[in-house]
């Protein structure tokens, strides 16, 4: 969870334009980028942050209520209130999620390997910052909060789910407003600002934690920070966050000689994982009643394990396209083609084995997958189906040989 895929990669990447598992979206017009399953556009309609009693919505309530009733730092504006978005469309256009913020055209998280495209121009927001911009240039939005569902193709563990929820805070604030004499003065005192009002919300939230900054680099924020907390016997980094680069600030219409600010962003599945003792992210879309039941709204408690549906694994081996790179063959597609066909029944796809063969130089892979339903059990003549359509599909999509 909490992907560095903001980050700066020097991965030199081309975007792929594969085109497995196309399906119906929206009305807009799709195209050879198109690569959202139905699964996935099934959880966009979801909204379990909403749902009351749901571990998230408490959680969102907590912090909501920090930012909108408490004293969150020294800084005092008059007229400042915080505002919470929470039902923006997580369809969103590719330049306001990526260009805008910075984040260049050959960067691994624009990869259709990585983001869930329903065309060229359109994808499933990977993070919630695709909001920052065109909400800094309403009128009037100089405190606000947005929380969303975001979706990334990712591994497949009890930590990664391809859809996860976000929280995105902006301050911006006049030189006028913080007392600042210029602009570099004001930049200090938002970055003094920004790492009070965190290190409250973390102490409100977790408790009298130990905590420490991390360097970061984010393309929208400069500098770029992280916060860890020393949570239940480990370092537990919390969220990623900045003072908003000059460029960001232009794009929103502020005035970068005399206007300045801070985002930031956390990951709430990982906030709740902690606080509520959930130890498998995909617990939060259970539709179990034993999950909810155990849960009542604005409080945390802590979850109480019910006994799983019994587990299955198959293996699947196969030789990977000669020659071997990352563009004959990336693990990613090969998660991402699991987790189409099985919908969320892979629970784990590990790989068990790999073999270069010692003439032809070809190498082949053993990936073990362990199915399992988090809502009732699975019949084996189930299982076999899926695994019979991921063989199919890594020949034909791939371009695997099986063994
Ligand atoms: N969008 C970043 C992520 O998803 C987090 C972030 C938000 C960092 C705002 C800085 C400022 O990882």
């Amino acid at each position: 969870m909490m992907n560095k895929l903001f980050r700066q990669s020097h991965l030199a990447n081309t975007l792929r334009t594969k085109t497995i598992f196309r399906r119906e979206f929206s009305t807009e017009v799709k195209d050879a980028f198109n690569n959202i399953p139905q699964g996935i556009k099934d959880l966009t309609s979801r909204k379990i942050y909403k749902t009351h009693n749901h571990p998230l919505n408490t959680l969102i309530t907590k912090i909501e209520d920090f930012f909108l009733n408490k004293k969150v730092s020294d800084l005092q504006i008059p007229g400042e209130k915080f505002k919470l978005f929470q039902d923006f469309d997580p369809l969103v256009k590719v330049k306001e999620c990526f260009d805008d913020l910075g984040i260049p055209e050959d960067h691994v998280s624009r990869r259709v390997t990585d983001t869930y495209y329903h065309n060229k121009e359109i994808v499933l927001r990977p993070h919630t910052s695709v909001h920052q911009i065109p909400l800094m240039k309403l009128q009037g939005n100089s405190a606000f909060l947005v929380v969303g569902d975001v979706y990334r193709k990712d591994t497949v563990d009890k930590t990664h789910y391809p859809a996860f929820h976000q929280m995105e805070g902006v301050r911006t604030y006049s030189l006028k407003d913080i007392g600042a004499k210029d602009i570099k003065e004001a930049k200090l005192i938002t970055e003094r600002d920004l790492k009070q009002v965190l290190e409250n919300l973390a102490r409100n939230i977790f408790g009298d934690v130990e905590m420490r900054w991390v360097d970061a680099y984010f393309p929208f924020t400069e500098p770029s920070i992280e916060l860890e907390i020393f949570y239940n016997n480990e370092w537990l980094e919390v969220l990623g966050c900045g003072v908003i680069h000059n460029q960001v600030m232009a794009r929103a219409g502020k005035d970068i000689n005399n206007e300045c600010g801070w985002a930031f962003g956390l990951g709430l599945e990982r906030w709740a994982m902690k606080l509520f003792d959930i130890n498998d992210i995909r617990l939060f879309w259970s539709q179990d009643d034993r999950f909810i039941n155990q849960f009542k709204h604005g409080e945390i408690s802590k979850f109480k394990p019910y006994s799983k549906y019994p587990a299955c694994y198959k293996d699947i081996a196969f030789w990977v396209p000669s020659p071997v790179s990352d563009d004959t063959f990336n693990e990613n597609d090969f998660f991402y083609l699991v987790r189409s066909i099985s919908q969320d029944m892979a629970e784990t796809v590990e790989l068990i084995d790999t073999f270069t063969h010692p003439k032809s130089q070809r190498v082949s892979r053993c990936y073990r997958i362990n199915y399992r339903n988090m809502d009732r059990s699975l019949t084996n003549e189930e299982v076999d189906a899926l695994q019979v359509k991921i063989r199919g599909l890594v020949e034909t999509e791939l371009g695997c040989e099986l063994r």
